[in-house]
């Protein structure tokens, strides 16, 4: 199946897209693929209901299980050969790394990226490589986190080793709300379908603002694609994501530490290749790792960035993967940020009002509501999925916060609660 004419002269390229269940992702990437004329593969848990152009094009593989999944990929590339595997979202990188290492194809080590995948790995291996970072403890189901909590000072954070999204990420300013926060964090593990007993985090809590950095690697050269800042402040007791914002109106200096400090935590962690977004807090003392990720932004944040004449972060990605030319692709001068619309409380949505009035606000360049009216929504720490998102774009950083302040001060969202 050709999707289209892209650069490529000769045998047309293939790219096997890994597309974990729920991703936002599915269609951004397969439109990079189409602009880029390479033919798509889809592996995912589901077979799912692909457009028709998809037909015969589908394999289902358990990216829950990364071996399997990876070996079915093998398996599946004996017959139609490939030319790069590519994980949309977190769900798939494991397996991705592993079909890719052992078809010859652009991956990440394995190892690397089991450790991005387990927040008491990552920390283990950024502490082995005098990566700063806060002061953790792991705790066990017999461990007094209270103690634990005045190890590693307090105020300190309770969180999960395997979820993301902010989902059971906890503040808690004294010993005994460090021991009630765990509590709450096995339960949200359990409701999660992970293990409520496994190993949980306890950090000492990083003040100060907070950058998501969003980088692709290359032969393990850490190209910077776009700092962003997030403006509301990040003191809990949840950490719920909000404005993003880019280019960061941090002073120049910080920004050379910020890339210097991903640079340093991608190389302990030991990826190479491919997108990292990286979570760095900027506090009194330095800048900090909070957390970094062997992926692309999540949800339908990609869409505040654009490359060279108007190039995606997905098709950026697929350039990469296929050993496509990066040459020209900064990011764009024009100031963008995107707004992840809290879910103010959990229930039922009944609808999202004021969405036209947000659309004109100056600046407002999309309104995307993800959630369909009746179904269930939740809040944090329990919540895992956005409302929707606000996409704004202007001269400066400050107008685009401003429009997507206004845009969501528009939007009146109605949750029905039971009582
Ligand atoms: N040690 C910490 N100090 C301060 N804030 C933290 C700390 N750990 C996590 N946070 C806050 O919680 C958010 C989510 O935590 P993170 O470890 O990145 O988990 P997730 O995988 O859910 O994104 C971070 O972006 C940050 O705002
Ligand atoms: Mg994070």
């Amino acid at each position: 199946m050709l999707v289209g004419h892209g650069p490529m002269i000769g045998s047309v390229r293939r790219v096997l897209l890994l597309l974990p269940t729920g991703t936002y992702r599915a269609g951004d990437f397969v439109l990079a693929a189409a602009r880029l004329g390479v033919e798509v593969v889809v592996a995912s848990e589901h077979r799912q209901a692909m457009a028709a152009s998809m037909e015969g094009r589908a394999l289902v593989v358990p990216l829950h299980r990364p071996e399997a999944a990876a070996e079915a990929i093998v398996a599946f590339a004996a017959d139609h050969p490939v030319d790069a595997v590519v994980a949309v979202d977190e769900q798939g990188v494991q397996p991705a790394a592993m079909a890719a290492e052992r078809l010859g194809l652009v991956h990440n080590p394995p190892p690397a990226v089991a450790a991005t995948r387990n927040k008491v790995a990552s920390r283990r291996a950024l502490e082995a490589a005098g990566v700063p970072q806060p002061r953790f403890r792991v705790a066990g189901t017999g461990d007094d986190l209270g103690r634990l909590a005045e190890e590693v000072g307090l105020p300190c954070v309770v969180k999960p080793v395997s979820l993301s999204a902010s989902r059971g990420v906890i503040r808690a300013d004294d010993p005994q709300a460090a021991v009630a926060a765990g509590r709450r964090v096995r339960a949200i593990l359990d409701q999660a379908g992970e293990d409520p007993d496994g190993p949980l985090l306890v950090e000492h809590f990083l003040p100060g603002a907070e950058v998501a950095v969003e980088g692709l690697l290359h032969g393990g050269e850490l190209d910077v694609l776009a700092v962003f800042d997030k403006p509301d402040p990040l003191d809990g007791p949840y950490f719920e994501e909000t404005i993003y914002v880019t280019p960061s109106r941090l002073a120049a200096a910080v920004l050379h530490e910020v890339h210097a400090l991903v640079a340093a935590a991608v190389a302990a962690l030991g990826l190479t290749e491919g997108p990292v977004h990286a979570e760095v807090r900027v506090g009194p003392d330095g800048c900090r790792v909070v957390e970094v990720a062997a992926r692309s932004i999540g949800g339908l944040c990609s869409r505040a960035l654009r490359f060279g004449a108007g190039v995606s972060l997905e098709e950026l990605i697929l350039r990469h993967a296929l050993g496509l030319g990066l040459e020209g692709m900064q990011r764009e001068l024009r100031a963008s940020g995107v707004m992840m619309i809290p879910i103010p409380r959990s229930g039922v949505l009944v609808e999202v009002r004021g969405i036209e009035a947000a659309r004109a606000v100056e600046g407002i360049e999309g309104v995307e509501i993800t959630v369909t009216r009746g179904r269930p929504v939740q809040a944090l720490p329990e919540g895992d999925r956005y409302l929707g998102f606000l996409f704004a774009r202007a001269p400066t950083p400050g107008q685009v916060e401003a429009a997507l302040r206004q845009a969501h001060a528009c939007l009146e969202v109605v949750v029905d609660t039971p009582r």
